[in-house]
């Protein structure tokens, strides 16, 4: 024995990869990670082959703390610092002017950087060990459901990427709220748990949806967070019936509840509050996944700014297959 608790014996190992230039499977509050070290090119570009995602989607960088953010920054206006200081560590991302030194392996080749400090202990500890900037999508191939534990990151990489640091089930579940602040005023480009009018009390009014421009942001295209099963949303009573109907034509189908089981459905039934519903939607949409069914109906949450973020992964997860070919 050498004194060390399994956790920072892992810490140690996940420290020494990441200098030695690997990708590690990183546990967050919001979903799991692929990580590795954003001022190394070589490693970044591990990332994307191992993702397989087209090297002109940018990554966020993960870093210890907001003062280490302004510096991967080229400015640090003043919504960025209320916003860091609100909000992180925390389910965040700001998107602003890159700093010089930024590698193009990360940014893209854009002239901006996504920036998060994460509030899982373990990433934290891990990042103020390391002193530099974790570069790190969600951990699963371009298209596919961001992994919300460790094992659904080895389920996707297996030997691919040996070593993934065990920090439990994913507190949020979603992916974090992107906020662009790099443009004439403040846009949201992706929901999460940090709601817009959350947002809104800290920098004032701000936009929401991609400006129309490139897909700068990947989970921004139309098929996004996908399951491999087709995915309609739809309120209980059509459900039910779309469900018979379906299940009358010999499809394998299934349903994804919210707060109540009905009859003999074959079904996941989520929690009904946002938390809970959040934390468990990728898992359960994993499980069905996994029991091969080839359509999946999701009971539709309620339409209200603090389920924003999770109307939008639903949306996504129904949109065709064939509109990015993913
Ligand atoms: O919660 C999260 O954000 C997770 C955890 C691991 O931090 N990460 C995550 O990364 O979801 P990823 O790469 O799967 O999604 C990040 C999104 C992508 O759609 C990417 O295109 C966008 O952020 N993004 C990153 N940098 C950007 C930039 N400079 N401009 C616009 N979009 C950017
Ligand atoms: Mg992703």
């Amino acid at each position: 024995m050498d004194g060390k608790s399994p956790q920072s014996a892992n810490l140690d190992e996940a420290l020494a990869a990441i200098r030695r230039g690997e990708a590690i499977g990183l546990p967050t509050e919001t979903v799991y990670g692929l990580a590795a070290d954003a001022h190394d090119p070589e490693a970044v570009k591990r990332i994307y082959a191992l993702k397989g995602r087209p090297s002109e989607h940018p990554l966020i960088v993960h870093v210890a703390d907001a003062v280490t953010a302004s510096r991967w920054a080229g400015a640090w206006p003043k919504a960025a610092e209320a916003l860091a200081e609100a909000f992180w560590p925390g389910p965040l991302t700001l998107i602003l002017p890159r700093a010089a030194n930024v590698p193009d392996e990360v940014t893209g080749g854009q002239d901006t950087v996504g920036l998060r400090v994460p509030a899982h202990p373990l990433a934290l500890a891990l990042l103020r060990a390391f002193e530099g900037g974790l570069a790190a999508p969600s951990a699963n191939r371009f298209g596919h459901l961001s992994p919300t534990t460790a094992q659904h990151v080895r389920d996707e990489f297996g030997s691919a990427v040996p070593l993934v640091l065990d920090g439990g089930a994913c507190e949020v579940g979603l992916e974090s709220t992107i906020v662009d602040l790099s443009g004439e005023s403040p846009r949201i480009l992706r929901p999460g748990k940090i709601s817009r009018p959350e947002i809104e009390a800290v920098i004032g009014p701000v936009a929401e949806g991609s400006d129309g421009d490139s897909p700068r942001a990947s989970g921004t295209l139309a098929s996004h967070y996908a399951p491999k099963a087709g995915v309609e949303v739809l309120a209980r009573a059509p459900l039910v019936a779309r469900y018979y109907e379906l299940a009358k034509r010999g499809r394998q189908v299934a349903a994804l509840l919210r707060g109540q089981p009905f009859k003999d459905l074959k079904s996941e039934v989520l929690p009904s509050d946002l938390a809970g519903y959040s934390q468990q939607l990728y898992a359960a949409l994993r499980r069905l996944d996994a029991k091969g069914y080839d359509v999946l109906l999701a009971e539709l949450p309620p339409h209200t700014a603090a389920w924003a973020a999770v109307n939008d992964r639903l949306r996504r997860a129904a949109a065709p297959r064939d509109a990015d070919g993913t």
